[in-house]
């Protein structure tokens, strides 16, 4: 059951778009392949050097430091396959270490709160067990609807929808389906809602959530998330029905299409079959899903 397919060319996309999704597959790639603590001491060296030389052209403390925290925030965000430990690690250690030295002079003691506080809005903590926000690249999907055809209708998810740009990559494979999209933030959802007028963007939690009905779920998560998602999935979701995952598989489950692109995240495509299987969480025989 384990075909293992190659997505094939690309209806045109404009060069600009194209030479973007290289790049951040690339930027992706590399950046999952770096041992910790090589994340965080680049991260913080990136920060502090953006820091540094802000205040050397006459930036404000002000601008220098908060555009450093936003950099930090944002890499300690991005980085694939951190764990929340690390994260924290990554995100928290620059304004530690700005707090000891002579970069952060200026800045009031209360104002070291307001990234947290904006962090928090925008990034739930629940949201970081699962993923933090990281987006699919323009074309990661290519080629997917060829290897799974969906009939015009079909519902399909994209459980942690993030900014939507997911959703976009779904949009561009199944035109005719409908889509929908779940986002724990609520700023990431409303802002999702708002770039992709095409689907029903929703706020709250994947795992929460009915997946039954659903022909299609998409993730683009976290390794540790994907024993869990299958297993849901399984549950959940009749037979014949797609668990579609970007860069991450389900450790001991044999997909039944990979598509690759040189350069480009795996994407991995499981099918939900009818008969019993051995859980990759639990090691549990479950049943796949029956409506
Ligand atoms: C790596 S991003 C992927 C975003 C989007 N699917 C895409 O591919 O462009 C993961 C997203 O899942 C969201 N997320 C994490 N845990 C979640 C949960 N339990 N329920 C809903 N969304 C969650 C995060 O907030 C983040 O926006």
């Amino acid at each position: 059951m384990s075909a293992h397919a190659t997505a094939a060319a690309a209806p045109a996309p404009s060069p600009h778009t194209a030479e973007t999704g290289r790049a951040a597959a690339l930027a992706t790639g590399l950046a999952a392949r770096l041992r910790w603590p090589a994340p965080a001491l680049l991260g913080w060296l990136a920060a502090w050097l953006l820091t540094l030389v802000l205040r050397l052209a006459g930036a404000s403390p002000w601008l220098a430091l908060g555009t450093g925290l936003v950099a930090c925030t944002a890499l300690a965000l991005a980085w694939p396959g951190l764990s929340t430990w690390r994260r924290m690690i990554l995100g928290g250690g620059f304004p530690l270490a700005m707090l000891g030295s002579g970069l952060a002079q200026g800045v009031p003691a209360w104002a070291w709160l307001l990234p947290l506080g904006l962090l928090l809005v925008a990034y739930p903590l629940r949201a970081w067990r699962d993923a933090p926000l990281f987006p699919t690249p323009p074309r990661a999907l290519q080629g997917l609807a060829r290897q799974v055809p969906l009939p015009a209708g079909a519902r399909v998810l994209d459980a942690g929808c993030g900014l939507g740009q997911g959703l976009e990559a779904l949009h561009t494979e199944y035109p005719q389906a409908r889509l929908q999209g779940t986002e724990w933030s609520w700023p990431l959802a409303l802002a999702a809602r708002w770039r992709c007028r095409f689907a029903q963007v929703r706020r709250g939690d994947l795992w929460a959530e009915d997946w039954s009905g659903l022909d299609l779920v998409y993730l683009f998560q976290r390794p540790e998330s994907m024993a869990r998602a299958w297993d849901k999935a399984c549950a959940e979701m009749a037979p014949g029905r797609w668990l579609v995952s970007l860069d991450f598989a389900v450790p001991g489950v044999p997909p039944a299409r990979v598509l690759r692109r040189p350069g480009a995240q795996p994407v991995w495509v499981y099918r939900i079959e009818n008969k019993p299987y051995r859980g990759a969480s639990s090691g549990s025989i479950r049943t796949p899903g029956r409506r």
